[in-house]
């Protein structure tokens, strides 16, 4: 008889950020929220590492890679990875694979515990990217909607490096439609994160900036908690306009933004931006989504309130 082996299935989800992305690298308050496209990852024992039926390639995935050599070092594995979030599409594809693989890891050496999964997933985007916060991490493991540094969320975790801290909080947001358009450019977010660190090292304005989004991003919590639509859309669209400043935003993304305002409350660049994608906030999806077609983007609507990651745990004869 064939042995019995573990076969781990995770899924967690990609994100949208409604406030404060690049900001809260540097421990400012951020606000994003889990969407319905997956990252899924199936592990099993193995004599070798093996991706997508093949040989492991450590330079091809570096968060893999990453990953594999702090939790699962000289052993084999075999991995599968499936994925409904665009790679450099701004809405969380890395920090979703990092999730679900540690996720999955956990499970194999029978470790629990939402905190130490996004604690460990965040190591591996500080690890591959050199910068990073605990933003897509946090949101990517614990779903539905969550605040960085903010004081109304009930307090999940908190995470420390250097001299920066975030505590990682729930926030229960309304039901809201957001409609995003994906630019089709592919933006990974390392360099574009390192671009934001020298100008804010060299620059006081781009400091000013910073703490603008800062102000822009308590307000954004009370209009969520107000429920109050009108005011949520204009601080996202002034969010955009800061991130515009700092020069992360781009022809297509601005044009995409543009567009959408006409039929939304609100448009803002989500995740590192420079390609990627922008979310608008609207109660006329339908229009939203033709104004982004007519203007080169590819929309679709997200459904928030997701689950964070999940596992299934299977036997394979
Ligand atoms: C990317 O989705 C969000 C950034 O703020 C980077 C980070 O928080 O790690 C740009």
């Amino acid at each position: 008889m064939k042995p019995v082996m573990d076969n781990i299935v995770a899924s967690a989800p990609g994100k949208v950020i409604l406030f404060g992305e690049h900001a809260v690298v540097y421990g400012k308050p951020a606000l994003a929220l889990a969407i319905d496209r997956r990252f899924r990852c199936q592990v099993s024992h193995s004599e070798e590492i093996y991706l997508d039926g093949k040989i492991f390639e450590p330079n091809k995935h570096p968060y893999t890679y990453f990953i594999l050599s702090r939790y699962w070092p000289q052993r084999g594995l075999d991995i599968e990875l499936d994925s409904d979030i665009p790679s450099g599409s701004g809405l969380g594809s890395s920090a979703a694979l990092c999730v679900s693989l540690n996720a999955a890891l956990m499970a194999l050496r029978g470790e629990e515990g939402e905190g130490l999964c996004a604690k460990r997933s965040f190591d591996a985007e500080l690890g591959v990217q050199g910068s990073a916060s605990p933003l897509d991490t946090s949101v990517s493991t614990h779903g539905h909607g969550i605040s960085i540094n903010l004081p109304n969320g009930r307090h999940l975790w908190d995470i420390q490096h250097e001299d920066r801290r975030w505590s990682v909080g729930h926030i229960d947001v309304p039901e809201m439609t957001l409609v995003v358009g994906y630019t089709g450019v592919h933006a990974p977010t390392g360099p574009l994160v390192a671009k934001v660190r020298r100008y804010y090292d060299h620059s006081a304005f781009a400091r000013e900036i910073i703490d603008e989004i800062e102000s822009v991003t308590i307000e954004g919590e009370a209009a969520i908690r107000a429920q109050d639509m009108v005011r949520l859309g204009s601080l996202m669209t002034q969010n955009h306009k800061l991130l515009s400043i700092l020069g992360v935003s781009g022809r297509e993304l601005d044009r995409l933004v543009d567009a959408s305002l006409m039929y939304s409350y609100g448009a803002k660049l989500t995740g590192a931006g420079g390609g990627g994608s922008m979310i608008a906030l609207t109660d006329r999806p339908d229009d939203v989504c033709e104004a982004i077609k007519l203007h080169g983007g590819t929309p679709f609507v997200v459904h928030t309130e997701q689950p964070g990651v999940t596992v299934q745990k299977k036997k394979r004869l």
